[in-house]
């Protein structure tokens, strides 16, 4: 019997996983920390489709970037014992680029669509008899040699990723069985996966170290991982090559990450909403244009940390920055003097 496994069809365009990332990548339930519900919706599918002998039904993740969908998808695959096909949204393009993938699958196979928001229209009506009847009616020939032929399919699982779930089409998420959502780590969560990654890489770490990097990650994994790298690559250079507290906090200081864990941009984007705009309400396309990002950027990378942890509200007339948002950049009042006693932005 051929070896289950990950097998790539297609990489995907928007994330490409560095063999650094997908060394730390957890592969079973039990590696797994965090996201309690999602974890317990999936172990109990997984469970049951086992016991009957079935295959999985299909699985919508949704979450911001770097919360652990991609990996999710995997463990299912190992935890399911089945091969894992990936490819991503924009990448089918046509019709036949989706019956190629499905017919190319195996019985219980998992097919990984990433960014699934972002597959065309036309691609997502075929989807829906795939993944609800198993089978794809193409149209072939034009004109009067038009015919259409029904291609069956072996019964699949579909696990669709994406950061947006709101911009995917009501008939398209119906057809998830599961519709779950991953949201941003606590801080005990992440310190468990930076304590996980130390043990990984190899690198001796003080718990306090570990946490100095876990309270500054974003409460995400991705990012926690990243400055693991960082602060290991610190306290070699600088420090005696160990995680410390203070070498963390060094090292995080370098690279103008506050306590807050706010980043660069994170904080760009709360002093262009105080200095140029009164505090808000203020678009998102004009915040973009002002701060220089995509506004599907600021929608799905920084906002949702940002509102979620109360710096900044989205009202119908736009973003607003809270009293939050405006210590978190320094300031005591919108307009007031600044915390550190410095003078005020107007
Ligand atoms: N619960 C977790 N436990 C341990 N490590 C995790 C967890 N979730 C994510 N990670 C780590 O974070 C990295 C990023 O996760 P992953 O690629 O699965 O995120 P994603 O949600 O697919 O992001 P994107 O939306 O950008 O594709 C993984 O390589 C893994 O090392
Ligand atoms: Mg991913």
């Amino acid at each position: 019997m051929p070896e289950k496994g990950v097998n790539f069809i297609t990489s995907t365009l928007n994330s490409p996983v560095s063999p650094q990332e997908a060394a730390l990548r957890p592969l079973s339930f039990g590696d797994f920390v965090g996201q309690p519900k999602t974890l317990e919706r999936l172990r109990v599918m997984v469970g049951a489709a086992r016991r009957r002998g079935d295959v999985l039904n299909h699985v919508l993740l949704s979450g911001p970037p770097g919360l652990g969908k991609t990996s999710l998808a995997f463990i299912l695959g190992h935890e399911m014992q089945r091969n894992v096909r990936v490819t991503s949204g924009p990448v089918i393009e046509k019709a036949g680029d989706l019956a190629g993938l499905l017919t190319n699958l195996e019985q219980g196979d998992i097919l990984f669509i990433d960014e699934i928001h972002r597959i065309s229209k036309s691609v997502e009506e075929y989807l829906y008899t795939a993944m609800e009847d198993f089978r794809i009616d193409i149209l072939i020939d034009q004109g009067p040699n038009a015919r259409s032929v029904r291609l069956d399919i072996p019964k699949f699982t579909l696990v669709g990723a994406t950061t947006r779930s709101g911009l995917l089409t009501a008939p398209l998420r119906s057809r998830f069985t599961l519709q779950t959502r991953l949201d941003y780590y606590s801080s005990e969560d992440l310190l468990s996966i930076v304590m996980r990654t130390c043990r990984l890489l190899g690198v001796a770490v003080d718990e306090t170290g570990a946490l100095e990097i876990a309270n500054r990650a974003r409460g995400t994994p991705r990012i926690a991982n990243n400055l693991v790298h960082f602060v290991r690559d610190y306290a070699q250079e600088r420090a005696a090559g160990r995680i410390t507290k203070s070498a963390a906090s060094a090292a995080l200081e370098l690279l103008e990450i506050d306590a807050l864990g706010l980043d660069e941009l994170d904080k760009r984007l709360l002093r262009v909403i105080t200095e140029h705009y009164k505090g808000g309400p203020v678009g998102i396309s004009t915040l973009a244009v002002a701060i220089g990002e995509e506004p599907e950027t600021l929608e799905e990378v920084h906002e949702p940390f940002l509102i979620q942890n109360g710096f900044l509200q989205r009202t119908p007339q736009g973003r607003v920055i809270t009293e939050k948002g405006i210590h978190a950049i320094g300031l005591r009042t919108l307009g007031g003097a600044s915390s550190s006693g410095q003078s005020t932005l107007f």
